[in-house]
């Protein structure tokens, strides 16, 4: 088992170019069940999550290559419809080959996903808004079993804007006979990286991007090459670790339009932001000043780097509340931070965080794979040495984080033990 292992105190400074969006590629990847043939994806994050896509789609009758972060994906012999529990339970967003395999096989068995460390995770939004498209559900075993002849396009609204739940319906809609509308649909920026790919493969997608998404069904589509977009959480994770450790470091090939709230935020703590066409420059300044946050769907303040963003309120100058309104549950890492020697109490959906001076390196747990973005950031400002278990969460989401962190200067290295 990997662990890694870091002294803290050193200002990051240089340039780091991110990798592919891990939650970009994976509804990518998913489309492709939805037509036989040969497609091909560059800037391919290499990561766990994107091992696991790859191997549910090999036992399904997949040939797959994956070399220098090119993703190349035949489909035309794909047999089976079934996503297994073994793969599911490794990773939820499987949940993705739901839509797909019923638009193209007509029917999909796949293990329901259940919870995970962030919170319930139901997904009652895809299978209702595929029940509207015309599909027989049911569940039994453990699995969700689906079945449609023929799906037909309807009106649907969500309860809420589901990201992976408006992807999947996207996907069951584009083969599906006449129109799908969508209502109330997630405005991520990885939802309109998909349905500019199903465009690309012949579909009629438009709205993507608004809350309200217009699918005509079309009669077949053909494989695509395409690039995967930048990472944004990973791109965020490298501004935090920017203001938090007084550095300036230059992040290239991102995409700066799709960080906007938190960029606010930060410039509010103190931090010098500077936007170029394809590339940030994040100056950190002390004090940092103390900013209340709320995680929202897009375009508010992503879930994804709530826990980044803690750290970097608990060595701000006062006192902040950080509230998570998307998942239930998503303050695990506040116990580590608390071992490190933050100050956090939580009550409810709200962390209550008072800035310390300093933290202390300490062995941490890593829970999810944010929280262990997380650690590593508390652990770059910490004195001494911190300790970070459980990689295998970082490693389902950050390609090669470790090594980018200390190419712009950090002491960091992963050990096996
Ligand atoms: N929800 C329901 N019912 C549903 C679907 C969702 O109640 O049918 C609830 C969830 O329980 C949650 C909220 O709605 O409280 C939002 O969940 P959503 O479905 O939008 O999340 P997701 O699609 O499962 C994706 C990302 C997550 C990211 C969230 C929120 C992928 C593969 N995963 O998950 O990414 O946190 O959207 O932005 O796109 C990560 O990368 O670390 C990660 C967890």
């Amino acid at each position: 088992m990997d662990q890694i292992l870091i002294n803290g105190g050193y200002p990051l400074n240089g340039e780091v170019t991110v990798s592919g969006a891990k939650n970009a590629a994976l509804p990518i990847i998913a489309a492709t069940i939805l037509t036989g043939g040969r497609f091909t994806f560059h800037n391919v994050p290499i990561l766990k999550d994107i091992e696991s896509i790859q191997a549910l789609l090999v036992d399904m009758g997949a040939e797959v290559e994956f070399s220098d972060n090119t993703l190349s994906i035949d489909t035309g012999n794909l047999s089976d419809f079934e996503a297994p529990y073994e793969h599911v339970r490794k990773m939820r967003a499987s949940i993705l080959v739901l839509g797909p395999l019923l638009a193209r096989m007509k029917r999909a068995r796949v293990s329901l996903p259940g919870g995970c460390a962030i919170g319930a995770r139901p997904i009652e939004q895809h299978l209702n808004g595929l029940s509207h498209l015309g599909a027989e559900i049911s569940l039994a075993h453990g699995y969700v079993e689906a079945s449609a002849q023929n799906l037909t396009g309807a009106e649907i609204y969500l309860d809420l804007p589901t990201v992976t739940g408006t992807e999947n319906l996207m996907m069951a809609a584009v083969l599906a006979e006449g129109r799908t509308v969508l209502h109330n649909v997630a405005r991520e920026p990885e939802i309109t990286a998909l349905a500019d790919v199903l465009n690309l493969m012949g579909a009629d997608i438009s709205g993507s991007g608004s809350s309200t998404i217009t699918i005509n069904g079309v009669k077949e589509l053909h494989p695509v090459t395409a690039t995967i977009i930048p990472d944004r959480i990973e791109t965020g994770t490298f501004m935090v670790a920017a203001a938090l450790t007084g550095g300036e470091i230059v992040i290239n090939t991102c995409e700066p339009t799709h960080l906007k709230e938190l960029a606010l935020k930060l410039e509010k703590t103190g931090a010098e932001i500077e936007y170029r066409d394809r590339s940030i420059r994040v100056r950190g300044s002390h004090p940092i000043n103390s900013v209340d946050v709320k995680t929202m769907p897009y375009p508010g303040f992503p879930t994804d780097m709530q826990a980044q963003f803690m750290v970097l309120m608990s060595v701000a100058n006062g006192f902040s509340v950080i509230s998570e309104n998307v998942f239930e549950n998503r303050f695990i890492h506040v116990s580590e931070l608390r071992r490190m020697g933050a100050d956090i109490t939580i009550s409810g959906s709200h962390a209550m965080v008072r800035g310390v001076p300093e933290l202390s390196g300490a062995p941490v747990m890593a829970t999810d794979l944010r929280a262990s973005a997380s650690l590593i950031l508390a652990g770059m400002i910490a004195r001494g040495t911190t300790r970070i278990n459980r990689v295998y969460h970082l490693d389902r989401g950050y390609d090669r984080i470790e090594k980018k962190f200390s190419r712009l200067g950090a002491s960091i290295k992963r050990i096996s033990v």
